[in-house]
């Protein structure tokens, strides 16, 4: 099969970490006989430093022109002090509204290998399994009106978002939602605050009527709130977890805490023109350019990009048993090196090779199995 993927390494340790997925990719390709090519664009403070705007047209250009998109990460402290439509983020921001993807898949599982790593007892965290589906385009991240209002003096008195959502945007997400429970455990956890928002009223009575084209899945709604604590308390209970926007974005960094570290974490915008495939994990300054980041949220992307755009899921269930066998034999970077009995931490391309070389031997074992 051939494949264009535009590649956006983008800030902080996203260069590093999207150097592994490539090289993972690389190897799929060698190994399964599909021929994918790359096109590196600068996005976000790279792209303000090179060329003024955190999301220059030819990137957006060459996103568009191929057939999925890998990001690294964006976001860099040297432009705290710009507003928030001239940020690194507003570049992220703008790409994923102009590719389209609505619906944000983050795949949470919590490795056997890694339930002693995360702060929370083993026992309860082992064998969770959730997927969060985040709706992308929407709710306070786009609606309009918002800014600042501006005092006599000139500086901000007060400032203000929009928290809007239509029928049609809730009932495409809550679709996609369905449809992912449908080839797992077959329940959907919607999560609102309709005990507060009109916004969230909207969003329960549309999941509700979307729900009965569903009969064999089993819904539940739940305050966000009462969900932060379930999250933490009993995370076996969720299959698919289903939310706006900014509920989302805080709902799967407290997620990432049943996987053991927030980059291990996955992420796929599907439904819109061309998929965006990122990790969720951020730029982590503090650590960038040292060689250090886990590179497994970028490589797990990776997977999603072949599931998800390429329909690769033979290649994609391969690296995600590499990274699992990876992990198994011992290998932690520094983020899932305590507590987990791990053989000491190891780098980020030692990483990447390690996954390469489970990778092979994965290939090899189905080779052998089909081959009988
Ligand atoms: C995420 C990130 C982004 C978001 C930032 C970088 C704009 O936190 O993907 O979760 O808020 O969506
Ligand atoms: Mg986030």
């Amino acid at each position: 099969m051939k494949l264009s993927i535009t590649t956006l390494p983008g800030d902080g340790v996203g260069p590093e970490v999207t150097a592994e997925a490539v090289r993972v990719l690389r190897a799929v390709a060698e190994i399964y006989g599909h021929e994918f090519t790359f096109d590196e664009q600068p996005v976000g403070g790279e792209a303000i430093r090179r060329h003024g705007t955190p999301l220059p047209t030819s990137t957006l250009d060459a996103c568009l022109a191929g057939d999925a998109v890998l990001l690294g990460a964006v976001g860099s402290p040297d432009f705290d002090g710009l507003p928030p439509g001239e940020r690194p983020e507003a570049g992220l921001l703008t790409l994923r509204r102009a590719l389209g993807g609505y619906a944000n898949l983050r795949p949470v599982v919590c490795h056997d290998a890694l339930a002693g790593c995360t702060p929370l007892r083993a026992e309860r965290v082992a064998g969770a399994d959730i997927l969060v589906v985040r709706e992308l385009l929407g709710g306070l991240y786009f609606g309009e009106p918002r800014g600042f209002t501006t005092g006599g003096d000139g500086r901000a008195s007060a400032a203000h978002n929009t928290m809007r959502y239509t029928v049609a945007e809730v009932e495409r997400v809550a679709r996609v939602a369905f449809d992912a429970a449908l080839s797992r455990r077959r329940r959907v956890t919607s999560v609102d605050k309709a005990n507060v928002l009109e916004t969230s009223r909207l969003w329960r009575e549309t999941v509700s009527r979307v729900a009965l084209d569903y009969p064999s899945v089993a819904l539940e709604h739940l305050y966000v709130d009462a969900c932060a604590m379930h999250l933490i308390s009993d995370p076996r209970r969720f299959d698919v977890l289903l939310t706006e926007n900014l509920f989302g974005d805080i709902l799967s960094d407290e997620a990432a805490v049943l996987a053991g570290s927030l980059a291990l974490l996955a992420s796929a915008s599907v439904g819109g023109e061309v998929d965006l495939y990122e990790p969720v994990h951020g730029s982590a300054p503090d650590i960038a350019g040292r060689g250090v980041a886990n590179p497994l949220g970028a490589i797990s992307s990776a997977a999603l990009l072949l599931r998800h755009a390429a329909r690769l899921e033979r290649e994609a269930q391969d690296i995600e048993a590499a990274v699992e066998t990876v992990l198994r034999a011992g290998y932690r970077t520094p983020d899932i090196a305590r507590g987990s009995g791990g053989l000491g931490a190891v780098g980020t391309s030692e990483m990447g090779q390690r996954v390469i070389e489970a990778l092979a031997e994965v290939a090899d074992m189905r080779h052998a199995y089909h081959a009988v």
